[in-house]
C-alpha cells in the first residue's frame, strides 16, 4: 500500500450533456466570431494551447471546441455571445482543479473561457473585504490578502486551486469551522450571464442568483470578480499531527466512532481537524496550548494516544499555518503544470451508525489495505456538528446542501505513471468501499460534494448528491437566468 504515512503528507496538494463535438464548420464560424470581436484565444496546436487544456486530472483529457483568454469583462461578453450565436456550450475555468475536468467542460466540444487574467486582489483591511478576480489561485489570493493588512479568507488547503470552483461549489478548509466556507463569506459576485448582461449578486441585488451561485455556480454564468469577507488573519496557531494505530476492524471503528461524537458534541469552532484513515490526525487550534491541551487530553486519550512520541505539535504563523497543511509553496506560477492521475468520491453522512462505520473499517482491513500499485486516501473533514459555523448557517440560506454534514469524506484513487490508463474496472475498488457504507445504511441516502466530482454517477444521481432537496429551486431558478441552457456540463444543474 502506498497510502499516508508519513506526517503532514497532503498529496491532494503535491501535486450526456446537450452537445456532441460540434462540427469543423461550427468551430470554423467560432473562431471567426472570437476574432471579429477581438476577444483574445489560444492557438489550437500551440504550445500554450496545450497547457491550457490539459487538466488538473489526467484521466479526463476533453478537447474544447476553442479556447478564450479574457483580459476584459467585455472579451466574457463577447465570448459569451459567440458561444451563444454558435450554439456551443460555454464553460469558464478558473483553477482547472475540478476532480471531473469541468473547467474543460466535463467532456468534448465546449468553448472554455480561461479567467486566469482576472486574478487581482485588492483588500480593504479597514473594512475587512476584499475583491478577488475568479480566477487567481488559493495561494497567490492568501500571499496578496496577507500583504494588504494582514487579512485572511477561509478558503482550502492546496494553494493551486482556483477560486472560481471552489467558491461558487463549497470552499472548506483549515479556517472553515470558525468562520465558514468559502461561500458563507461572499457578499457580492460580478457575473456574465448567458444573454452577455453583466449583473451584480448579493444578498440584495439579484437575490435568487446569489442563492444559487452559492453551492451550484458554474451552471448560471461567468464569475468575473468576487467580494469577499475577510479577517485579520491569526499569528499564534497550534498545528498538530497525531499517529494512530488501528489494528483490527474493531479499533478503527471505535476511534472513528469517537471522532463522530467529538464532531458532533464536543469540537469547537476554534478546532479544524481531518483523519487521513487509519493512522494520520491533522489539524489546527486557534488557541493557546493550555486551552488546546484540556480540550484535546481526554479525546487523545480515547484514540489510544498516550505517548507523547505519537504526536508533533507547534505553534505557528499564519502564513506557516497555510503551508504546513499545503505542503509546499503558497505562491503559484503563471503557468500552473502540476498534473495527477486519479478517480475521487465523496460521502457526507449527516451521521454514520456504528454498522456503517464497522463497514467502513473492514473494507480497510479487507480490501484497502491490500491495494498495491496505487496511491489512495481516504480523508475524513470534521466538517460540522454544534461548533462548526458551517452548520450554524441554515440549510437553505445557500444552495450548498451538506450543512448537517458531520465527516466530509473524499476517496480518492491515484496511479502511476500519469500516462497510465485508468481503466472503469479500477474504479470498482472505490466504488466499492462507498458501497459498503451504503449498504450498511439501509433507508440512508448520502449527500456527495460537487467540488470531489465523482465521474461515475448519472446525471440523476450527480443531481440529487449534491444538491437534495435545493435541487428542484435550482433548476426554476436556472430557468430564470438561463433559459437557453447555455452554461451546461455533464452533471450541473439542469442538464
Ligand atoms: C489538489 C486539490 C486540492 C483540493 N483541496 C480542496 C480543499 O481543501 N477544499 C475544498 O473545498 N476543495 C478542494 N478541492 C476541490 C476544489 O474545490 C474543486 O476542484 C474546485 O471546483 C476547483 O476549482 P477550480 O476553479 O480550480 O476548477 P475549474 O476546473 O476551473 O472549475 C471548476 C468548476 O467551476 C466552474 N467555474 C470556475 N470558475 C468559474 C467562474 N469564474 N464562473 C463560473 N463558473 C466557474 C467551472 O466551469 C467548473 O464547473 C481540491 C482539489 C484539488 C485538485
Ligand atoms: C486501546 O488499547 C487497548 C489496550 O491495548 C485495547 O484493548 C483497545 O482495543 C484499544 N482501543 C482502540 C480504540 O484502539
Ligand atoms: C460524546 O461526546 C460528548 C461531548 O464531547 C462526551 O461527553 C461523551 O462522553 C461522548 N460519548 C462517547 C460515547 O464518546
Ligand atoms: C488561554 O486561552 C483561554 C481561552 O481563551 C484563556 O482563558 C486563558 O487565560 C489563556 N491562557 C493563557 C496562559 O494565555
Ligand atoms: C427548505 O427548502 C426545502 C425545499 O424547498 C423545504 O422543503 C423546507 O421546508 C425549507 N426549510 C425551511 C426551514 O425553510
Ligand atoms: C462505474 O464504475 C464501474 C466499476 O465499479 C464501471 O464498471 C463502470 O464502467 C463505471 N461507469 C462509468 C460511467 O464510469
Ligand atoms: C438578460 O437576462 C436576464 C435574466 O434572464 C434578464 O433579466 C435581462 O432582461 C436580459 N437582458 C437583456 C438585455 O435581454
Amino acid at each position: 500500500m502506498k497510502g499516508y504515512q508519513s506526517w503532514l503528507v497532503t498529496a491532494t496538494c503535491l501535486f450526456s450533456s446537450a452537445t456532441a463535438s460540434p462540427s469543423l464548420s461550427k468551430r470554423t464560424a467560432l473562431d471567426d466570431c472570437l476574432s471579429s470581436k477581438k476577444v483574445p484565444v489560444y492557438t489550437a496546436g500551440s504550445k500554450d494551447y496545450a497547457q491550457a487544456v490539459k487538466p488538473f486530472n489526467l484521466r479526463l483529457p476533453f478537447k474544447p471546441a476553442a479556447a478564450a483568454l479574457p483580459t476584459t469583462v467585455q472579451h466574457v461578453q463577447d465570448a459569451v455571445a459567440c458561444g451563444v450565436a454558435n450554439n456551443i456550450l460555454v464553460t469558464a475555468k478558473s483553477g482547472g482543479h475540478s476532480y471531473g475536468a469541468h473547467g474543460l467542460g466535463g467532456e468534448d466540444g465546449h468553448l472554455m473561457v480561461d479567467m486566469r487574467r482576472f486574478n487581482t486582489v485588492t483588500a480593504d483591511a479597514a473594512a475587512h473585504t476584499a475583491v478577488v478576480g475568479s480566477g487567481g489561485r488559493l495561494g497567490n489570493i492568501a500571499l496578496a490578502l496577507y500583504d494588504q493588512g494582514k487579512q485572511a479568507l477561509s478558503h482550502g488547503t492546496c494553494p493551486g486551486v482556483g477560486v472560481g470552483g471552489l467558491t461558487l461549489h463549497g470552499g472548506y478548509g483549515l479556517s472553515s469551522r470558525l468562520h465558514g466556507l468559502t461561500l458563507d463569506n461572499l457578499l457580492e459576485a460580478n457575473v456574465v450571464l448567458a444573454n452577455s448582461s453583466v449583473i451584480t449578486a448579493s444578498a440584495t441585488q439579484n437575490p435568487d442568483l446569489f442563492w444559487a451561485l452559492r453551492g451550484a455556480g458554474a451552471a448560471f454564468g461567468i464569475v468575473t470578480s468576487f467580494k469577499f469577507k475577510t479577517y485579520t488573519a491569526p499569528e499564534n496557531n497550534i498545528v498538530f499531527q497525531y499517529n494512530l494505530q488501528p489494528s483490527t476492524t474493531d479499533q478503527l471503528a471505535t476511534m472513528l466512532n469517537t471522532l463522530q461524537n467529538f464532531t458532533m458534541y464536543g469540537h469547537p469552532s476554534e478546532l479544524n481537524m481531518r483523519f487521513f484513515v487509519p493512522n494520520q490526525l491533522t489539524g489546527v487550534y486557534y488557541g493557546n496550548r493550555s486551552s488546546f491541551d484540556t480540550l484535546m487530553n481526554p479525546l487523545l486519550k480515547q484514540l489510544n494516544i498516550t505517548s507523547t512520541s505519537s504526536g508533533q505539535v507547534s505553534v505557528k504563523s499564519w502564513l506557516n499555518t497555510l503551508t504546513a497543511n499545503s505542503n509546499g509553496a503558497l505562491k503559484q506560477p503563471d503557468v500552473y503544470d502540476y498534473h495527477e492521475n486519479f478517480y475521487a468520491k465523496s460521502l457526507m453522512p449527516e451521521y454514520l451508525s456504528p454498522a456503517a462505520m464497522t463497514a467502513l473499517a473492514d473494507y480497510y482491513f479487507t480490501t484497502a489495505r491490500r491495494i498495491t500499485g496505487h496511491s489512495w486516501y481516504l480523508l475524513i473533514d470534521m466538517h460540522g456538528g454544534s461548533g462548526s459555523a458551517i452548520s450554524s448557517v441554515s440549510a437553505n440560506a445557500t444552495s450548498y446542501a451538506h450543512r448537517k454534514t458531520t465527516f466530509k469524506m473524499q476517496f480518492n484513487d491515484r496511479i502511476y505513471p500519469d500516462t497510465a490508463t485508468y481503466t472503469p474496472q479500477m474504479m470498482s475498488f472505490l466504488n466499492g468501499w462507498v458501497k459498503a457504507i451504503e449498504d450498511a445504511s439501509p433507508g440512508v441516502q448520502f449527500g456527495m460534494y460537487i467540488n470531489y466530482a465523482d465521474t461515475n454517477l448519472t446525471k440523476t444521481e450527480a443531481h440529487s448528491h449534491y444538491w437534495g432537496a435545493h435541487y428542484d429551486r435550482l433548476v426554476s431558478v436556472k430557468g430564470v437566468w438561463d433559459p437557453k441552457r447555455v452554461f451546461e456540463g455533464p452533471q450541473l444543474v439542469g442538464s
